[in-house]
């Protein structure tokens, strides 16, 4: 494990400066053109077979289904992302309709990578995403009730940040991520 106390060299400055805010500006206003970009964004990622199992919610302070989801955070992420501009569901298609089948042996990887779209897509337009696991989660699948086979997996809240990075990031080195899977190899 290392300490990164500078940014991240080298690599593209958008993966560089990405960060997840423990606090938005509650006047950062996320636009129509702008939520438009985030989810064309999310639509281009890769997924196994083009299979896009991937579904959002979006919801805006002061629209319905903001109020609907905002009542089934956790006090702890109720702190920060109340104030974000957006607040999105990240939802996949884990089953064909309510049967056993699996739609995608991926479709939990493949949502992954389309939420890392949107979040890339966020830092490019001088926007921030936080995503969080911390709301109760059969509540809010019993308040959205999505379709037979999808299932809520995450949150994402966008906006403007109103904090600065931690000075300290740990993440395990470069090497770390070549040896751990491993046993030792001579
Ligand atoms: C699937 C997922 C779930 C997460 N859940 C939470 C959460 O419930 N609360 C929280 O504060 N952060 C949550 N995070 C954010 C991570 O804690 C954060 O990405 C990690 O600490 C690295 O920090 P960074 O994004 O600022 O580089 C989550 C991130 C992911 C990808």
């Amino acid at each position: 494990m290392s300490d990164d106390r500078q940014w991240p060299g080298h690599i593209h400055p958008l993966l560089a400066a990405r960060f997840s805010p423990y606090k938005f500006d509650p006047s950062g206003r996320v636009d129509d053109r702008t939520l438009g970009l985030l989810l064309e964004a999310a639509r281009w990622a890769p997924s196994a077979g083009n299979s896009q199992p991937w579904g959002f919610l979006a919801a805006r302070p002061g629209e319905p289904d903001h109020e609907r989801v905002l009542r089934h955070l956790a006090p702890s992420s109720a702190r920060w992302a109340a104030d974000a501009g957006l607040l999105v569901v990240a939802v996949t298609r884990r089953t064909v309709d309510d049967s056993e089948v699996m739609y995608s042996e991926f479709a939990d990887y493949d949502l992954g990578q389309a939420v890392a779209h949107l979040t890339i897509q966020a830092q490019a337009l001088g926007l921030s995403a936080h995503q969080f696991r911390a709301f109760n989660l059969e509540a809010l699948t019993e308040e959205l009730r999505p379709n037979p086979g999808w299932a809520i997996v995450s949150m994402i809240a966008v906006g403007k940040a109103a904090d600065e990075p931690p000075v300290v990031r740990q993440r395990r080195s470069v090497a770390e991520l070549r040896a751990d899977p491993w046993a030792a190899r001579a």
